[in-house]
């Protein structure tokens, strides 16, 4: 079968990880017998600077031809005093909702080989975490009205509003719920109820989807009390679904109690088979072009790609089994570096999971 990926490299180490990506990519195909297209297009910092624009016409129109699209990182210091609406953040946002990605899955997994990287005692953590956050990616307050006035109560004021629709709290209730239904069969609905109307009409939709479910059990939690829970007793939760705010805030936050921003992949889904794909982690300007970046969160995205987009499950398996056993075998990036650890750069991760896909 041939695949036609759009590559996003980006800005900072979005090119690097995106470059042993596309090798490890490459050696699948030749093991499993398919055939990945890549075509590269700017987005971001870098679209900015050659095009005037983060997210140019052209560089849209090739992600909604591909079969799914593989991003590294947009964004740097370099674009921070732009007008909100050119700034490489914008073209990200852009991007999702002309996709129409409404459905951002965020796995949270604690690594065996990492438990050292893990900041929770061991007591708390137990056998390991696997959190799967559900976010909402294109609608709330990311999205709703916002603007200025000059009549505040006390001078110039600022708004931005978090609305939400019934059916677009349905629709990511459902993919919350049939994620659900592949793990341990729970869904967190995190929500600010007692405070927020658009919060008591969220839970109320839940709790209709959750009747279409019945092997599942939901529970709703405020979002106060979920940042606490989260690193109080991580265990005690399997899906957690949320909008797109409180998604983006404890998506952050499971991330870090895995002990390891540049393991963990994402994706964004909308209908059909269609997504994008990417690391949570940023560009991190400080450390691009160094050599220094886990490739690995992006590695991890593309097997994410092959299993949700493509159908490609042993392929999907062979990533994240190549990943393991290099881990395994003690080779880490600075950044997941312990004690006694083989410390590798970017391109070496790379080959080495390359190599272990070929075995
Ligand atoms: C994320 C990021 C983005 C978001 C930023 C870069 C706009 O933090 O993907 O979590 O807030 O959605
Ligand atoms: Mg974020």
């Amino acid at each position: 079968m041939k695949y036609n990926i759009a590559l996003i490299p980006g800005d900072g180490i979005g090119p690097e990880v995106i470059r042993e990506t596309v090798k490890v990519l490459n050696t699948v195909g030749e093991t499993f017998g398919h055939q990945f297209e890549f075509e590269e297009v700017l987005v971001g910092g870098c679209a900015y600077d050659a095009t005037g624009h983060p997210l140019p016409q052209s560089s849209l129109e090739v992600c909604k031809r591909s079969d799914a699209v593989l991003l590294g990182a947009v964004g740097g210091n370099k674009w921070d005093t732009l007008p909100g609406n050119l700034r490489p953040e914008a073209a990200l946002l852009g991007l999702r909702e002309a996709l129409g990605l409404y459905g951002n899955l965020r796995p949270a997994v604690l690594h065996q080989a990492l438990k050292n990287a893990c900041p929770l005692k061991p007591e708390i953590v137990g056998g390991g975490i696997d959190i799967c956050v559900v976010r909402e990616l294109i609608g709330g307050i990311y999205f709703g009205e916002r603007g200025r006035r000059k009549d505040g109560k006390m001078g110039e004021e600022a708004f931005d509003t978090e609305a939400y629709s019934v059916g677009e709290v349905e629709r990511i209730g459902r993919l919350a719920f049939e994620m659900a239904l592949k793990r341990d069969k729970k869904v967190t609905s995190v929500d600010k109820a007692n405070v927020l109307e658009s919060s008591r009409l969220w839970r109320s939709v839940m709790l209709e989807v959750a009747k279409d479910y019945p092997e599942v059990t939901l529970e709703h939690m405020y979002v106060d009390n979920a940042a606490m829970q989260l690193v109080r007793n991580p265990n005690q939760f399997d899906v957690i679904v949320t909008t797109n705010m409180f998604g983006d805030i404890l998506s952050d936050e499971a991330s870090m109690i895995t002990g390891s921003i540049g393991m963990l992949p994402s994706a964004s889904l909308g209908e059909g088979s269609f997504g994008l794909y990417e690391p949570i982690h940023g560009s991190a300007p400080d450390i691009a072009g160094q050599d220094k970046a886990n490739p690995i969160a992006t590695i991890l995205s593309t097997a994410m790609m092959l299993r949700i987009s493509f159908d490609l499950e042993a392929e999907a398996k062979a990533i994240e089994d190549a990943v393991t056993s290099v881990l395994e075998k003690g080779y880490r990036t600075i950044d997941i570096m312990g004690n006694e650890v083989k410390i590798v750069g970017t391109t070496e991760m790379g080959s080495l999971i390359q190599e272990a896909i070929k075995r």
